[in-house]
This record gives structure tokens, C-alpha cells and sequence, in this order.
């Protein structure tokens, strides 16, 4: 903006020579009345835009609103302040750059996806987008020109050759036999459910990206690239230390990236780039397709990195790109499905009336020898209602991801939305709204059915918008409501789901449906719980259905040889660092002495 301008366009030299001339004292003086009228001014236009802006708390010169936000959730704080203005959109100024939270299903409705074209763009993200992932991943890419328009829509087309519509249903016999497998472990070894449910999540998606999938729960990819995306994740929400504070000043960002403010991000892993090591694997998974036998790749659905490799021949994209579409599946499927499934879990223990009510419909449709499919679920309304309830009642991605931008200025409600600003959908608020959804925080099926006192109408056909909104919308939705409805009707089916006890005392342990992790896909701190099969007949159900499918899955057997912990080392330093899960399920780097 205009300070920004005003600081590039002096010249070293001509300042040199103007100071010779006018007098150190002088300069400084006439350097203190820019600053102080670039302040001045800058000032001025935050308030006129303030004017035609949502309301929001009043912000200050320079650093906006930044300072009031609340160190864990700011999607809570954003509800409030919509509660207090009384309006479905607020505006919150990070730093001097406003941004717009939606807060009410029918705005985000009319806005992101009757507007869709407009809002198809992203606003400048310096910590997660420039620092981040770069400009050339779909995910934060921005659209500024036709240009980018064309190369946004590239990417896109890709994506959903790998996870559109059309592709899912080819991989709903890989998710069906990983979530036999599931139920089998459940059976066995039931305290490491969490485990269980990533390595499922992990391993779908290992198997549709690199034809390999993920047998052990012990295997270390899951816990990495879960805690990746989790650190990812960490980027998106607004904050007020550092690194998040660099969207606040973005100058900041132009220093050398050993400034301490960078806390390790923007720093190339080595001289081919943070993406090199989705690159490897794709390539590895090229190799190992190769050398697969007709019969065994007529098995199985061709991996999306070995589609991916013949597609882009058309397109001359560069390898760094190709391997983040690779990368973006696998990191986004893996964290945010299995999330998903431990939000079920607590769910179930906390809401046993409406797991009886599921089990009574599974037992009546489906019976105790086979578990349901899903060409049962025409027939098995509540739990269809239940799996929409999961992705409701905790949706992961809280603030619906990143945020939207328009292309254009544009008007809601007689407000301005000026073009190029930060706007984004609050999906905790909406999800929680009273209108919508009355006592917000009960988990209840009904509510989806029609009739049902709690039943209210919804923008959309769905009736969340879990999966964010427009031309923006998660590429993976159907893929992760395919396996998330197998998984959930499957796992009730199969188990009763409920609150552990103490051994002494006998009483039992409650859980806290608010316990949640900070970052923007949050998923539930870790809590123990019982799983019992329901009756011997369903147990014998589950041993051969999850060994049949086990033996079915064999085709997808593989090693890497990559770990992404190690990838990076360099040989001189002396301590390493991983990336793990505390207890609470949040980030950690853990440095580790040789
Ligand atoms: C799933 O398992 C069945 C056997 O239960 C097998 O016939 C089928 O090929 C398997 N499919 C995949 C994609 O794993």
C-alpha cells in the first residue's frame, strides 16, 4: 500500500546526494513528515473503508484489531462478536488488512456460492501461502489475471481427475476393505483406536496416490504427515506471536528467512525444494507400478501419481507442481478423515441414545451376518443422518479452510467487500447457530429428518457446509463422505462404543464433548473409551469379513524407502528433528541427538 510504495521508490544514491545538500537535521525532519503523513493517510483509508465495511471492533493505525485476538479458537470469539453486532458478517482487521468472517449459513450460501465466480480467488497469505506453500499449489493459489485463471483451472481439472465425482466410486472397494480392516482391529486391539482410524485414513489415500498402502499402525508415515498437516493447519489461524503475527506485518517477511521472527519457515529443506520429497515418492510409485504384472494392475485403480505423470505431458507443468497435487491429497485425506472418525467415537460415547437408535435400524435392515454397504443406505435413513451429524456437530476444517477473496469489489447487505480482502466462512458459528441448528452442541440425527422438532431448513442439499463453499470447495468432499459413511454405519454395526471405566472405583470416566485441539482442523484430545463387539455372531462377521479383506488388499502390499523425518537431514547437523503428536494432539518438533 502507499507506505509500502513510498519506501521502495527511494533511491539510495539520490538519497545520499539529498542529504549532502539539505543538512542531516533536515532530512530527518522532512523523513519524520512522510512517515508521519503516510501514517496519517493510511490511517484515513482503513476508516473510510471501515465505513462501508461490516461492523468490528474499532482498529488501530498499523496493527488493526490483531492485538484483541484470543490465544486458543478465534472462531469462538468471531461468533461472539457477530452475536454482539448482530450481523452475519464482521469486520476484524489483522494488521492494516481487513478481514470478513461470515458467520451465518445463508450469507456464506449468497455469498460463496451464488457469487462463485468472483469469489474464486485467494487474498495474499504471507505465512501460509508466500512463507507456505508457494503460488503454484492449488490450494493457496491466487487468481489475479486470466492467466492464473487458466493455470488455477489446470490444476483443478487434475485434482479431479484423481478424486472428482467420477473417479470416487472406482475407489469405493479400497475403502470398503480398509474399513473391514478397521473393524477387525477394533476387535483386537480396541485402546489404539485413534491409531486404527489413521492408519485407515493414511492408507486410503496412500493407496489411491501411490498405489501403496499403509499396513501397520505403527508405520511412521502416518504419524508425520499428520503432524504435518496439523502444522499446516497451525498456519491458518489467526494469531497474535509469531510466525502468525507476519500477516500482521508483512514487511517483516522481506528480511532474510534466519531472521528469528520466521520460526524455520520459508527455508528451502535443500537446493530442490520442500516439494522434492512428494516428488520422490511419486516417482517411486511410478517404478513400482512398472513392475506390477498385467493382472495385477487390472486389480486395482491406476495410482493417481502414475495418471498424473502421463496427464501433465499435456499441460508442461513443471515436477514441483505435479507432486503438490500428489502431496495435497495425501496430506489433506489422511489428518482430517480420521479426525472425522475420532469426532464419531466421542460422539457415540457421549450420545448413546442415538447409537441405539443406529443399531436398531442396522440390526433391522442389515442383520448380524454381513455389515452394511452402501447399497443399504437408501434404506437406512438414520444412520445417513448420523454420518451428516458427525460431519456437523465437530466439522474439522472449523473455519472452512482458507480463506476466499474476490476478484472484484463487491456489496452484501449494502456493505462493501472490496476486491482482493480476506473473506472467510466461520463454519463453527454456522454449524452452531440456534436457527439452524437449535442446542447446537447435542449430537442428534433427527435433526436431519424431516419432521423431527429440530429439523430446520439449510441452504444447500446437504446440510453442512463442512466442506467449505464455491470454486473452492475441498476436491476430496465425495471421497471423504464415501468413507466416512462405510466407516460409521460399518463401526456401528459392528461395536457398542462407550464411556470407559475406572477399574477401582467401577464409575465411569466421563468425556468432554468441548475438549478439542487449537489448530484449524481440530480433532478431539485424546480420550479412552470401551468397544465391545455386540454379539458373537457380528464378532465371527467381522473376523471373515476383515481377513477376506485383508487378502483382497494384498495387491496394494509395498515399501517406501522414504521417510519424511529424514528426508531432509543434513549430514553435518548434529540433532535432528521430527515432527511428532503430544498427548494433547498438538504439534510438536522434537529435536533428537544423533
Ligand atoms: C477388496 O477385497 C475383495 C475381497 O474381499 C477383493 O475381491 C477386491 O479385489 C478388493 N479390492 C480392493 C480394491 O482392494
Amino acid at each position: 500500500m502507499l507506505s509500502d510504495r513510498l519506501l521502495e521508490s527511494l533511491n539510495l544514491q539520490k538519497l545520499q546526494s539529498t542529504i549532502i545538500k539539505f543538512g542531516t537535521a533536515n532530512v530527518l525532519l522532512a523523513v519524520l513528515a512522510i512517515a508521519a503523513t503516510a501514517l496519517v493517510v493510511d490511517y484515513a483509508h482503513m476508516l473510510y473503508l471501515r465505513s462501508k465495511m461490516p461492523p468490528g471492533p474499532f482498529p488501530l493505525p498499523i496493527i488493526g484489531n490483531t492485538f484483541s485476538l484470543p490465544d486458543n479458537k478465534p472462531w469462538i470469539y468471531f461468533e461472539e462478536l457477530s452475536k454482539k453486532y448482530n450481523t452475519p458478517l464482521i469486520t476484524f482487521w489483522i494488521g492494516r488488512n481487513p478481514t470478513l468472517w461470515i458467520n451465518d449459513a445463508w450469507a456464506a450460501h449468497d455469498i460463496f456460492e451464488k457469487k462463485a465466480q468472483i469469489y474464486a480467488s485467494r487474498p495474499r497469505m504471507v505465512v501460509f501461502g508466500e512463507l507456505g506453500t508457494g503460488q503454484s499449489n492449488l490450494v493457496t493459489m491466487r487468481i489475479l489475471s486470466n492467466a492464473d485463471r487458466d493455470h488455477w483451472r489446470i490444476h483443478r481439472k487434475l485434482m479431479h481427475i484423481g478424486v472428482g465425482v467420477q473417479s470416487v466410486r472406482g475407489y469405493r472397494e479400497i475403502q470398503n476393505n480398509e474399513s473391514k480392516v478397521v473393524a477387525l482391529d477394533f476387535l483386537r486391539t480396541p485402546a489404539e483406536y485413534v491409531k486404527h482410524l489413521e492408519r485407515y485414513a493414511t492408507s486410503v489415500v496412500s493407496i489411491i496416490a501411490f498405489g501403496r498402502r499403509v499396513a501397520s499402525y505403527n508405520d511412521p508415515i502416518i504419524t508425520e504427515v499428520i503432524a504435518l498437516m496439523q502444522l499446516a493447519a497451525d498456519l491458518n489461524v489467526p494469531g497474535k506471536s509469531f510466525p502468525m503475527l507476519l500477516e500482521t506485518f508483512p514487511f517483516l517477511a522481506r528480511f532474510p528467512t534466519f531472521m528469528p521472527w520466521f520460526k524455520g519457515l520459508g527455508i528451502r529443506r535443500n537446493q530442490k525444494g520442500g516439494h522434492y520429497f512428494f516428488k520422490s515418492l511419486a516417482d517411486e510409485a511410478v517404478e513400482q507400478y512398472d513392475q506390477k504384472s498385467p493382472s495385477e494392475k487390472a486389480s486395482m485403480p491406476t495410482p493417481y501419481a502414475v495418471t498424473l505423470a502421463a496427464e501433465a505431458e499435456k499441460y508442461h507443468l513443471p515436477s514441483a507442481e505435479l507432486s503438490s497435487l500428489t502431496g495435497n491429497l495425501f496430506g489433506a485425506g489422511a489428518d482430517t478423515s480420521s479426525s472425522t472418525l475420532v469426532t464419531f467415537v466421542l460422539a457415540c460415547c457421549a450420545f448413546p441414545e442415538a447409537m441405539q437408535k443406529a443399531q436398531a435400524e442396522l440390526d433391522a435392515v442389515v442383520g448380524p451376518t454381513r455389515s452394511p454397504h452402501w447399497d443399504d443406505s437408501p434404506n437406512l435413513p438414520y444412520i445417513n443422518a448420523f454420518v451428516k451429524e458427525v460431519l456437523r456437530w465437530r466439522s474439522v476444517a472449523i473455519i472452512g479452510g482458507q480463506p476466499h477473496s474476490p476478484t472484484q469489489d463487491d456489496t452484501y447487505n449494502g456493505w462493501l467487500i472490496p476486491s482482493g480482502c480476506w473473506i472467510q466462512g466461520n463454519v463453527w458459528a454456522i454449524h452452531h447457530n440456534e436457527r439452524e441448528f437449535p442446542d447446537p452442541d447435542r449430537f442428534c440425527p433427527d435433526r436431519y429428518i424431516e419432521g423431527h422438532e429440530l429439523y430446520r431448513k439449510f441452504p444447500g442439499d446437504r446440510g453442512y457446509m463442512t466442506f467449505g463453499w464455491g470454486r473452492r470447495v475441498c476436491s476430496g468432499q465425495a471421497l471423504a463422505e464415501q468413507g466416512t459413511w462405510v466407516t460409521v454405519a460399518r463401526l456401528l454395526w459392528g461395536f457398542t462404543i462407550k464411556k470407559a471405566r475406572d477399574e477401582k472405583t467401577g464409575k465411569e470416566i466421563d468425556v468432554d464433548i468441548f475438549a478439542y485441539t487449537n489448530g484449524l482442523n481440530m480433532r478431539p484430545v485424546p480420550f479412552r473409551c470401551e468397544i465391545l463387539p455386540r454379539t458373537e455372531e457380528i464378532r465371527e462377521a467381522i473376523v471373515r469379513e476383515g481377513e477376506q479383506a485383508l487378502r483382497g488388499l494384498k495387491v496394494h502390499d509395498g515399501e517406501s524407502k522414504y521417510r519424511m523425518s529424514t528426508f531432509y537431514q543434513q549430514t553435518r547437523e548434529k540433532l535432528k528433528e521430527e515432527v511428532r503428536l503430544d498427548e494433547k494432539g498438538n504439534v510438536q518438533i522434537v529435536k533428537i541427538k544423533k
